[in-house]
């Protein structure tokens, strides 16, 4: 796909994008508004959208924002509904929102810290597309970009919702560009690694590697241009991701034995 693709109305072109009011979504945002293109913005804090596209000095007619819980799937089908209504059907959509919280099966609480998480990261991901899908796929352009991560590659301790989520995100990627196969429309699938965002602030383990959430936005909008079906963003997480999948078990355990855990809900 070009980076500025040719819109059907002579409209410069539409990026819709989850989870924009903080981190990836943001430093997204910001590299489309750079490029001319409009903007469908969406998040629970909008006033925080709001707050950012200001300062950018973004004309009204540029950016549009949509209030809604992707994990609640009439909310984030509705804004979906609402943006194709309202500023026409999106070039390219990217389901970004999500939450990274630690668990610990023992603990009856954290079962709904899975259940939150894979509303957020998986059920949410798929209502973002699902409003689009058809349309997009008549209209026969168009990316589907999802956001996994590099913790999709392998089970952490003390991370198993998040890494479920994930891992859950790439396989269902996967399914959905075998069903665009063939209509013009690419799914893209983005594993970030350690990217510096609120997400990642107060992790208690070294995180290689580590990108400032503009770096990483820079190289997800060249991976979308240049249609990849999967990128591991930095690349040298591509390798360590690629190097972990290789461990043999008792190997893998070991190695991550003593790290520190991603902070349960409350901690
Ligand atoms: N940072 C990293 O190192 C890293 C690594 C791998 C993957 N990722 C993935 O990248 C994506 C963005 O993460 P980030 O680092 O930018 O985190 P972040 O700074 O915490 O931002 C998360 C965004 O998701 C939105 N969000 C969360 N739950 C939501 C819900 N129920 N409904 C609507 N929006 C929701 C938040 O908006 P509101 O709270 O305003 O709704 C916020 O804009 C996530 O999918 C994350 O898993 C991040």
């Amino acid at each position: 796909m070009s980076p500025t693709p040719a819109s059907a109305s002579g409209a410069s072109p539409l990026v819709f994008i989850t989870g924009a009011s903080s981190g990836i979504g943001q430093a997204l945002a910001a590299v489309y508004a750079a490029r001319g293109w409009r903007l469908a913005l969406v998040a629970r804090r909008t006033g925080e959208v709001e707050a950012w596209a200001r300062a950018q000095g973004l004309a009204a007619d540029r950016v549009q924002v949509y209030a809604a819980d992707v994990s609640q799937v009439d909310d984030i089908v509705a804004a979906g509904q609402r943006c194709i209504a309202s500023q026409g059907l999106p070039d390219v959509v990217i389901a970004n929102a999500g939450i990274s919280v630690g668990m610990d099966t023992a603990q009856r609480e954290d079962l709904k810290v899975l259940q939150d998480t894979l509303a957020t990261n998986n059920i949410g991901l798929a209502a973002t597309f699902h409003p689009f899908v058809d349309a997009v796929r008549r209209r026969g352009s168009g990316a589907l970009v999802g956001i996994a991560s590099v913790a999709a590659i392998r089970g952490l301790p003390g991370h198993g919702a998040y890494c479920a989520s994930k891992a859950a995100v790439v396989a269902y990627c996967e399914s959905l560009r075998g069903e665009c196969r063939g209509s013009g429309v690419r799914v893209v699938t983005l594993l970030p690694g350690y990217i510096a965002t609120p997400l990642t602030a107060r992790n208690p383990y070294p995180m290689p590697f580590l990108m400032p959430a503009a770096t990483f936005a820079a190289r997800a909008v060249a991976a979308i241009d240049a249609g990849a079906s999967y990128r591991v963003i930095p690349w040298q997480m591509g390798l360590v991701a690629k190097l972990m999948r290789a461990l043999p078990n008792a190997w893998f355990d070991a190695l991550f034995a003593g790290r520190g855990r991603k902070p349960r809900r409350g901690e």
